[in-house]
C-alpha cells in the first residue's frame, strides 16, 4: 500500500480531493497516514481529522534555522513510514537536506502553467494577479516533483483553463481549482501509485 503524508497550510482542498479520491477506490491502494501542518489554524487540519487521519504541527517558528525545520519536517514523515509527500498549499520553502530522504517522492500541485507564473513570491492570490494583469487568455495548473529550486522540478500533469473577461483574482483562482487543480492532482497521485511514473532528467514519462 502506498503511504501517503501532506504538508499543508491552509484550507486542504486539495488534500480533500486526493483523499475522496482514495475513497472512492480512483487510487487504488492508498492511504493517506499523516497530515503535518506549519500553521496552527489550517483547515486542512479539521478535514484530517474528520477523516481519521493522524495530524501534527511543525512551525519553522520552533527551530533555530531551516536545516533544522526540515529535518523534523522529514523525522516526522519517516516515523509513518510515508512513502509519497504530497505538498498541499505548503507554505514553506523546503531545503535540500529534506530531499535526500524523498527523492522523486515528493509533488506539489501550482496553479499556473509552469514555467509561466511560477517560482519564488508566485503563490496564493499573486499568481492569479500576476495572469490577469498580463492578459493571458489561457491559465491553468500543474503538478510536478519537487526539487530544492522552487517550481522547477520534473512536471508530472498540467491543464490549462480558461481566463474570461470580467475575471478577479479570486474567481480565476477558484476556476483553477475546479476545472484543473482538483482533477490533475488525485490523478497523479493515482499514476504514482500504480507505478507509472518515471523520471528521466527533466522528463517525467507516464506509462501505459
Ligand atoms: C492551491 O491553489 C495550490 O495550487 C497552491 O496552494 C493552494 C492550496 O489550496 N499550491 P488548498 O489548501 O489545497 O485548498
Amino acid at each position: 500500500m502506498l503511504r501517503i503524508g501532506a504538508l499543508v497550510s491552509g484550507g486542504g482542498t486539495n488534500l480533500q480531493a486526493i483523499m475522496d479520491a482514495i475513497d472512492k477506490g480512483t487510487i487504488p491502494d492508498a492511504a493517506v497516514e499523516l497530515v503535518v501542518s506549519n500553521k496552527k489554524d489550517a483547515y486542512a487540519l479539521e478535514r484530517a481529522e474528520a477523516a481519521g487521519i493522524a495530524t501534527g504541527i511543525i512551525s519553522r517558528k520552533q527551530f533555530e534555522n531551516s536545516a533544522d525545520f526540515d529535518k523534523a519536517l522529514a523525522d516526522t514523515l519517516l516515523s509513518h513510514e510515508v512513502d509519497l509527500v504530497l505538498l498541499a498549499g505548503f507554505m514553506a520553502i523546503l531545503g535540500p537536506g529534506f530531499f535526500t530522504h524523498f527523492e522523486n517522492r515528493v509533488m506539489n500541485i501550482h496553479p499556473a502553467l509552469i514555467p509561466s507564473f511560477s517560482g519564488p513570491g508566485f503563490y496564493g492570490l499573486h499568481v492569479h494577479e500576476a495572469v490577469l494583469e498580463y492578459g493571458c487568455k489561457i491559465t491553468g495548473a500543474s503538478v510536478h516533483f519537487v526539487t530544492p529550486e522552487v517550481d522547477a522540478g520534473p512536471l508530472i500533469l498540467q491543464k490549462a483553463v480558461t481566463v474570461r473577461s470580467g475575471d478577479t483574482p479570486e474567481i480565476l483562482q477558484k476556476r483553477v481549482m475546479e476545472e484543473a487543480e482538483w482533477t490533475i492532482y488525485p490523478e497523479a497521485v493515482r499514476l504514482f501509485a500504480l507505478g507509472k511514473l518515471s523520471v528521466q532528467g527533466r522528463h517525467v514519462v507516464i506509462s501505459e
